[in-house]
């Protein structure tokens, strides 16, 4: 869907509730050294809050829940600290999935995941099969992702094409592009929240924000709960939303 049709717009009234609420799920780090423990364990702390805000979604009537895991950028960060949260995301698909799973939970994967460990992209796959007919919650892991190589990666699928001569160069508008993201088949985020108190959109979903209403909340990520989401839906209701209309 392009971001020009996006639905509920100008209706004068508050917003409906967000199809799809995208997080930033940032403060892992900074809630482990505030009681002196590694960082890992702000990070253990950080999936149990995921699963609990995953189920929560559903409860909540929110069609696709977007989970920022691990960017493009995260890379950068110790090898031992990669190595867990790889250690932690494996361990969240081959046992926590399953239990999502009951929940009616869909996952699916954003970003360059197929670069990961082969055994880990075979779980991943499989992971993504097995829950492809749940239909009550989406549950999206941004994994190796970043805004601005999805957008690249789309520019050259546009270009090939060209090149191959089966797309016309005028034909290239922003539906176009739209449709080569990871995110073609899914609704643009109604809603994005940071935790943490920091107040940056870091790579993610920087095409599909056109219009999601931002919201950064003070919560580290691992306190955040089903309270904290339904909190967050109430802020939004409040909001008008005018995609650019009056
Ligand atoms: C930011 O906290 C968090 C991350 C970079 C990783 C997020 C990953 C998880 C919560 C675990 C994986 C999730 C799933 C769904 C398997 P930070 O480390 O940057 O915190 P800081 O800014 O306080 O240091």
């Amino acid at each position: 869907m392009t971001l020009a049709a996006a639905p509920n717009i100008a209706s004068g009234q508050g917003a409906p509730p967000p199809r799809h609420v995208a997080i930033i799920m940032d403060g892992n780090g900074r809630w482990a050294k505030r009681r002196l423990l590694p960082r890992i364990a702000g990070h253990k702390k950080g999936v149990e809050a995921a699963k609990a805000v995953a189920r929560a979604a559903g409860d909540l009537g929110v069609e696709v829940l977007t989970l920022y895991a691990f960017s493009t950028e995260n890379w950068r960060r110790p090898a031992d600290e990669v190595s867990d949260l790889m250690g932690l995301l494996r361990h969240f698909i081959e046992h926590d999935v399953k239990e999502l799973q009951q929940h009616g939970v869909r996952l699916k994967i954003i970003g360059d995941y197929q670069t990961l460990q082969p055994d880990l992209v075979d779980l991943i796959d499989r992971a993504v099969e097995d829950t492809a007919s749940n239909t009550r919650t989406t549950l999206v892991i941004a994994l190796n992702y970043g805004s601005q190589a999805e957008i690249a990666r789309a520019a050259q699928s546009l270009a090939a094409d060209v090149r191959q001569g089966i797309l016309d160069v005028n034909a290239i508008d922003a539906a176009a592009l739209e449709a080569r993201l990871y995110t073609a088949d899914i609704p643009p985020p109604d809603l994005i929240i940071r935790t943490s108190g920091e107040q940056r959109l870091s790579n993610f979903l920087m095409w599909q924000a056109a219009y999601a209403e931002l919201m950064f909340v003070d919560t580290l990520w691992p306190d955040f709960g089903k309270s904290h989401l339904a909190e967050a839906l109430n802020v939004y209701a409040a909001r008008e939303r005018r995609f650019g209309g009056l």
